[in-house]
């Protein structure tokens, strides 16, 4: 075994403390936050977070390893390769902070991110996460509901949808400086209102009981766990409240590959592969660890209401 794959022991004992908090939550008899309360590393913003168990929000499926959430991931503003976000993304500048609302709201100014902080109670979510490549991971987050930041900017009757927009920094982001890049900077998402506005839209500022790491999208990114990996949009300054549908990255590129709504569906394949199966990481040559997609990456009890008059196959 290779010694990169060798796991630290503080980690694998946090993380084995972390899977005995999970359990013992499940059974209502511990939060997972409390035993992670006990990691002295973690700033206090995110031990004071309320245990998964309790927001109801969790899943007791093994968690994917601290070491490869943070290993293994797609942010281009840093490379195209997994590796390369991990490798890179110190360069980016996260303190200080802050996020742009904008557009059809009562209450626009550029917030910096501690006051944003100031007005929500923190909380822990245990989500999977499903990428439109077919691979998956179930990641304990911290953050707050999407909708307590909506409710507070006040958006006008006007607003229809929200967009997101991910910082745009050339001198700290290599992948905006690469010759190949074919994507148009900043990265973009949107969502409709009523889908921003459901209790499993997620900002998240943690993950682990610890800081958000710089690849994972430092400080603040979002987490749709019902949607595609690229809806969850990271490192965001900017919100801003539209009439209209807004433009988004992955739609603009490849219109035919990535929809507006990506809601993870087995029923809709990518035009290039199966979306019925993903390989939950860690996965490896011999042990590949393939499972069954599930339609709205098994959420479908709490959105698949926004869709019901909606035709899916069309509007994927
Ligand atoms: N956000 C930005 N700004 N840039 C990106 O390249 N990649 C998306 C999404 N958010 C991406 C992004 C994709 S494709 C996925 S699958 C998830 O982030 C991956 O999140 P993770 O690296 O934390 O697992």
């Amino acid at each position: 075994m290779p010694s990169s794959e060798i796991t630290p022991e503080p980690v694998f004992l946090r993380r084995r403390d972390f899977m005995k908090g999970t359990l013992l939550s499940a059974a209502g008899l511990l939060s997972s936050s409390a035993v992670l309360a006990s990691s002295s590393q973690a700033p206090l913003q995110y031990r004071k977070s309320k245990p998964a168990a309790q927001s109801g929000f969790y899943t007791d499926e093994a968690l994917t390893p601290y070491e490869d959430v943070k290993r293994y991931n797609n942010f281009y503003e840093f490379g195209m390769d997994k590796t390369d976000p991990a490798r890179y993304a110190e360069a980016m500048t996260t303190d200080p902070w802050s996020i742009s609302i904008e557009g059809e709201v009562a209450k626009p100014a550029r917030y910096h991110l501690e006051d944003i902080l100031s007005w929500v109670d923190l909380e822990e979510r245990i989500y999977r996460l499903r990428c439109v490549e077919a691979w998956s991971m179930v990641i304990p987050w911290v953050g707050f509901p999407l909708a307590d930041l909506i409710k507070k900017v006040q958006p006008t009757a006007k607003a229809n949808y929200i967009q997101f927009e991910t910082l745009e920094r050339r001198s700290e982001m290599r992948g905006l400086r690469s010759v190949t890049s074919t994507i148009d900077w900043p990265y973009r998402e949107g969502l409709r209102m009523d889908e921003a506005m459901n209790p499993l839209a997620f900002l998240a500022t943690g993950l682990y009981g610890r800081e958000l790491p710089k690849q994972n999208g430092a400080p603040i990114r979002l987490v749709l766990p019902w949607k595609y990996g690229f809806k969850s949009i990271k490192s965001i300054v900017k919100i801003r409240f539209l009439e209209k549908q807004p433009y988004t990255t992955w739609q603009s590129l490849a219109s035919d590959e990535y929809g507006f709504y990506a809601n993870v569906n087995p029923e809709v394949d990518h035009p290039r592969w199966s979306q019925k199966f993903e390989r939950r990481l860690p996965s490896a040559f011999f042990t590949p660890n393939r499972i069954a997609t599930q339609k709205f990456n098994g959420y479908g009890e709490q959105v698949a209401h926004l869709y019901k008059d909606m035709n899916l196959k069309k509007f994927y």
